[in-house]
């Protein structure tokens, strides 16, 4: 494939995304590639592009021999992989923004680009519009990557910064991310942190070469911030994030984890507002740098699946070179954890469980306590699955300047 070669796309999905593509792609013939077919699966709908274009039967994309891309935006993980499966045993490249289905079978869809020696891109998947993964997989080469950490999801960044700023109650929040198309079909993958887990699986992969089952990743959604939590977080100049976080450890281990975290309002992520992500990589040499922009919404990932097209002209894949090198490091969560924990006074708390307290208070209608706990144990106790208490990390914790 030469760069000026025109591409020919088979998409599956003509959704927000799906849609968005389709109108850049005809407004814009100098991208050198135009979608040849639309596999969708309600025919009855009314679309804004030509009725020929369209087809229920995905053989008409699979089976056509002059279609070279297979551009995959359907919201169903397990039919996308079937998809994603065929269209590259016959050869085709294939760009998707399916995190749920990537982080499902990440071993699979390795063996199938290097068998059928074919693309598969997926920067869209992670952080919208932001390149995080064709940074940490070409230019964080070299220099050793130490951290990243940051906002990877746009639905619920949105609804922290309604309720934290405009103090607008959590359901009508996330009904209005839902609105506004930002959150998932099913939102509780976004609330739950089931979707930064998805995504924080995949940049493990590209970062540092670990490659795990998302489930293994320790995680809290924020279903249970309260606003009592927002109160304490403005009276101690900080704000409350989903923060997904992988860290090296120094015994060629990795920590990692989704929690709600304390973030402190001179500090770069607590500027990340609305659906906006950012995530902050600590590397060896350049210390720490940050990289910021929509992570939801039409445009932001339509720009994220349109780069991956436009690479797919010269012929890019990603090389996964980390995997090759890092085969032995391993995921271990064994260290302390500063956590913060509010719960109303029916409930009671396993003090032992701490290693040291270093804060509580005890108020009329909800109480906190801050201490250190092992991770272990917290994921353990009781209070871990318990919506009624509100869990929140609280890293930067020091007694002296709370
Ligand atoms: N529901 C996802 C989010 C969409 O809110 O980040 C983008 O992956």
């Amino acid at each position: 494939m030469s760069y000026y070669n025109q591409l020919n796309i088979g998409l599956f999905g003509f959704g927000v995304v799906g849609e968005g593509i389709y109108k850049v792609l005809e407004q814009k013939p100098q991208l050198h590639a135009t979608i040849k077919k639309i596999c969708i699966k309600h025919p009855e709908k009314d679309r804004n592009a030509p009725a020929e274009l369209f087809t229920t039967d995905a053989d008409d994309i699979l089976n056509d021999k002059t279609i070279d891309v297979v551009v995959e935006l359907i919201n169903d993980a397990a039919a996308a992989m079937d998809i994603t499966r065929k269209a590259m045993n016959s050869g085709k490249s294939v760009v998707s923004a399916n995190k749920k289905m990537i982080a499902e079978n990440m071993a699979e869809l390795l063996d199938l680009q290097r068998k059928n020696k074919v693309s598969f891109l997926y920067e869209a998947a992670v952080c919208g519009s932001v390149p995080i993964i064709r940074n940490l997989e070409e230019y964080f080469d070299n220099d050793l990557l130490t951290s990243v950490s940051g906002i990877v999801n746009g639905s619920t960044n949105f609804i922290l910064s309604e309720m934290a700023g405009k103090k607008i109650p959590y359901l009508e929040s996330l009904k209005k991310a839902q609105e506004l198309g930002f959150a998932e079909t099913d939102p509780s993958l976004d609330v739950e942190g089931i979707d930064a887990a998805y995504k924080l699986s995949i940049i493990l992969f590209h970062a540092f070469g670990l490659l795990i089952d998302y489930s293994q990743i320790i995680r809290k959604g924020i279903v249970s911030i309260d606003s009592f939590d927002f109160q304490y977080a403005l009276e101690k100049r900080k704000t409350i994030k989903l923060v997904a976080t992988t860290k090296w450890n120094s015994d060629n281990t990795l920590t990692a984890y989704v929690l709600p975290t304390f973030v402190n309002k001179n500090t770069v992520l607590s500027t990340v507002h609305n659906e906006y992500n950012g995530v902050l990589i600590g590397s060896t040499l350049a210390d720490e740098q940050f990289l910021f922009g929509k992570g939801a919404g039409r445009y932001p990932t339509s720009s994220a699946v349109l780069s991956d097209i436009s690479a797919l002209k010269y012929d890019y894949k990603y090389a996964y070179k980390k995997s090759q090198r890092n085969q032995s490091v391993q995921l271990k969560n064994e260290q302390n954890i500063t956590v913060y924990i509010s719960f109303s006074k029916n409930e009671k708390i396993d003090l032992d469980l701490f290693s040291e307290i270093h804060e509580s208070f005890v108020g009329k209608e909800r109480s906190y306590l801050i201490g250190d706990i092992p991770f272990q144990a917290l994921v353990n106790s009781d209070f871990w699955r318990n919506e009624q208490f509100s869990i929140i990390a609280n890293p930067a914790f020091t007694s002296g300047n709370e």
